[in-house]
């Protein structure tokens, strides 16, 4: 079965207790549980990771560049500083969907810029845990014409 790394960054761990007003009360548990769901659905498998280490999560877009189909990523204030993590995903060549829980462009401006959107097909932004099974679905709809080619 093909396989879709969903990735998360620093901090997405601590989601349901973590500055509630903005990014809700779901888990990031919860959000990889909607997720498998989904994947069954969809008929793909789901390799859910989080990690708060920019090196841990540049190793695993490495590490899965010829054994999954395709990227889910949340790389948290990464987004907006880590021109490494961007360079990772321009170095392999699967397609990858970015996605965030809270609208991007409608908070501070600092997170308004993202490093990581143009290594990205797209971007999916402000639709809460919902930003990663869009995410999913975007990326599978993008895979399937693709494969249509
Ligand atoms: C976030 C938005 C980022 O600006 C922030 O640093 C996060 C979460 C989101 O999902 O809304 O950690 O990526």
């Amino acid at each position: 079965m093909d396989r879709v790394l969903v990735l998360s960054g620093p901090n997405l761990n601590l989601l349901g207790t973590r500055q509630v007003d903005i990014y809700g009360l779901a888990t990031l548990e919860a959000i990889h549980e909607s997720l498998a769901k989904l994947a069954q659905e969809l008929g793909v498998a789901v390799d859910c990771r989080q990690s708060n280490h920019e090196g841990e999560l540049i190793d695993w877009i490495h590490e899965v560049r010829e054994s999954h189909v395709g990227i889910v990523f949340n790389l948290g204030a990464y987004t907006h500083t880590s021109i490494a993590i961007a360079d990772a995903l321009r170095a392999i060549s699967l397609p990858s969907v970015e996605v965030h829980l809270s609208n991007i462009h409608a908070r501070e401006a600092f997170r308004a810029h993202s490093h990581t959107a143009s290594a990205a097909i797209g971007v999916v932004t402000g639709f809460g845990p919902a930003s990663y099974t869009l995410g999913l679905r975007a990326l599978m709809d993008y895979l399937g014409r693709s494969n249509q080619d």
